[in-house]
């Protein structure tokens, strides 16, 4: 307890998750670690706590309505509140939609889309605590660019992750009243596991950074509490003919 500032990332053990949980905690934030596979989590864990940072994992799915629930209580119960929210967590299955199977849909429904919801209601009471504070309560929600433009093979994904702007659109108008402000984040490739798929076409140094979505979370947390930004689009520059 006793934190300044605290905040849950979810998907933290690696890529996108990881650097943003690195920044939070490097800016003064308490923040509760969430991801899956607990030997890579921990790992991530004495990384940023062997530089001191204030940080605890929870290995947790994020698909997973009773994980969630347990995700954000331990949040609670260390730290007793929450300043900011990261909804980061994703998954994306590319195949033909001939091909996929139901299990394959659920599971990237379930992470990336239905998960930000259970989130949002768990938290909202320290969500609304903290926007009554100081009225710059952060939810940060990953879409992809994938969120704004139908990708094939990945049509799921980009169903789930339109899901996820849209949504974001809505707890604005319903949450803004309260002191909490979303965005949603929508970026092409970026240079992480997620894209060793595609590094053979699209060279990790050519893809945007973790640190260029690291950037734009430290400008959001910079904002006054006047200024809402909804949606952030990440595009590699133009000339390449993938996203
Ligand atoms: N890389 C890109 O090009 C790109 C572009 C646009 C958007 N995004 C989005 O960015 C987000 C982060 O991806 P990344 O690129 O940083 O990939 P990454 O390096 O593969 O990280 C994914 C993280 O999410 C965790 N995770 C996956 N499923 C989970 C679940 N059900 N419950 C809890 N944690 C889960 C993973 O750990 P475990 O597997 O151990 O759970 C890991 O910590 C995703 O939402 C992705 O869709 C990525």
């Amino acid at each position: 307890m006793g934190a300044a500032r605290a905040a849950i990332v979810t998907g933290a053990s690696s890529g996108i998750g990881l650097a943003v949980a690195r920044m939070l905690g490097e800016r003064g934030h308490a923040v509760t670690l969430v991801a899956r596979r607990p030997e890579k989590l921990e790992a991530a864990y004495e990384q940023l706590r062997g530089d001191g940072l204030e940080v605890q994992p929870i290995a947790a799915d994020v698909g997973d309505e009773a994980d969630v629930i347990r995700a954000v209580a331990a949040h609670r119960d260390a730290y007793g509140r929450l300043d900011v929210l990261m909804n980061n967590a994703g998954v994306g299955i590319g195949a033909p939609i001939g091909e996929l199977s139901t299990r394959q849909m659920d599971l990237q429904l379930a992470t990336n889309l239905r998960a930000i919801p259970l989130f949002y209601r768990e938290s909202l009471a320290m969500l609304t605590a903290a926007g009554a504070e100081h009225r710059n309560a952060l939810v940060v929600n990953t879409a992809s660019i994938a969120g704004k433009h139908g990708q094939a093979w990945l049509s799921i994904y980009s169903a789930t992750k339109f899901g996820v702007v849209g949504f974001t659109q809505a707890m604005n108008k319903e949450l803004n009243g309260r002191g909490i402000k979303s965005t949603a984040l929508c970026p092409g490739f970026v240079d992480t596991a997620m894209t060793d798929f595609v590094k053979e076409q699209v060279p990790a140094e050519e893809m945007i950074q973790t640190s260029d979505i690291v950037a734009a979370v430290a400008m959001l947390l910079s904002l006054t509490p006047g200024c809402v930004l909804p949606e952030v689009v990440f595009e590699r520059p133009r000339g390449g003919s993938l996203v």
